[in-house]
């Protein structure tokens, strides 16, 4: 009744934010990601039928009570799906900072359903993994096919999925997620989403978003890293303008996440082709092709106030490993 799974965090080209309903975590929107290879968390699940209750560490760190509570009631859809009444014992470790922007639910949801499945020896339809992962993060749901992923939003829970549109060693786009601080944010991803539709701006938002995912798709299928890039950059000042116009504003750029952007810029400006995406943090994602990774690096060496870079290629799906935490 043991299993351990590895997932891969995601970095979404065209965002999530806001949803169209809280408790299913269904979106208001598409969106597309590309799975990191070196930001990924490693979970053991096993179902124990002495145990009176859930229990659930994080090593190397502590989750909150309701982050807890939040695993529980995962561990309970995946029961109920399966027929199980046992508790389990949870043992789960990120490869990087987590609740500073970098998508730790992503990988740990995606980690758990997989697990928490194979632990019970049910093996559900790749779509269907993740609705139950979307259930626990929506965008944990992008974490578990392969590679290039699109959540559709669907009209409802069973048709809100994700899945992949390009293999992981389909093109080498490198993301280097450029760490700047590493305290949890304070304003969460679902209490900063409830607040979208107070922007004006989300609306134009919404209306631009399918035209934006077919311009994405082509520029992926064309290989094209400029126009690739240019999306993205869009699409991420896009998704930050509705936060910082949501009412209460959230602001979640520091001084030295601006001052890399501007750096980028500059760069671009020289001749390197080199694009940024941020999520709900102040750390930064530098993207450009594998070809121009060693100099991207050393570019970077050269920024101030960076705390730890790590280097992402695109990476398969969560998946079951044999190797478990305990
Ligand atoms: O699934 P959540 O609640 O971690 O939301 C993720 C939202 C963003 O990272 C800001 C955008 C995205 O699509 O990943």
């Amino acid at each position: 009744m043991k299993a351990t799974a590895w997932a891969p965090a995601n970095i979404a080209f065209i965002k999530y934010w806001g949803k169209e309903d809280e408790e299913l975590r269904t979106p208001l929107n598409d969106s597309l990601s590309m799975n990191m290879s070196g930001a990924f968390t490693v979970t053991t699940v096993d179902f124990d039928k002495t145990l009176k209750a859930d229990r659930v560490e994080l090593l190397g760190g502590e989750f909150s009570v309701r982050e807890k509570e939040r695993v529980t009631r995962g561990l309970d859809r995946i029961r109920k799906r399966a027929g199980c009444p046992e508790f389990a014992r949870v043992a789960t470790h990120n490869s990087f900072p987590r609740g500073a922007g970098s998508a730790a639910s992503a990988s740990g949801f995606a980690a758990l359903t997989v697990a928490a499945f194979a632990a019970l020896g049910a093996s559900l339809p790749e779509k269907d993994l993740t609705v139950f992962a979307r259930l626990g993060s929506g965008s944990a749901c992008r974490s578990i096919p392969d590679g290039f992923v699109v959540w559709q939003r669907g009209i409802d829970s069973d048709s809100s999925y994700a899945y992949s549109i390009f293999p992981h060693d389909y093109w080498d786009i490198r993301d280097f997620l450029v760490i700047v601080d590493r305290s949890m944010k304070k304003v969460s991803t679902t209490d900063g989403m409830k607040a979208v539709k107070t922007s004006p701006f989300l609306t134009e938002r919404l209306g631009q978003i399918p035209a934006r995912m077919d311009a994405i798709r082509s520029a992926l299928t064309d290989r094209d890293f400029a126009r690739f890039g240019e999306i993205t950059e869009e699409e991420c000042l896009d998704m930050h303008h509705i936060m910082q116009t949501q009412d209460p504003a959230l602001i979640y750029w520091s001084d030295t996440t601006r001052t890399i952007m501007e750096a980028v810029r500059d760069w671009r400006i020289q001749g390197f082709p080199v694009y940024v995406t941020i999520d709900a943090g102040p750390n930064v994602h530098i993207l450009c092709e594998g070809k121009d990774a060693e100099q991207v690096r050393e570019k970077i060496g050269e920024l101030s106030g960076i705390i730890e870079v790590i280097e992402n290629h695109p990476a398969p799906g969560a998946h079951v490993i044999e190797e478990h935490l305990f």
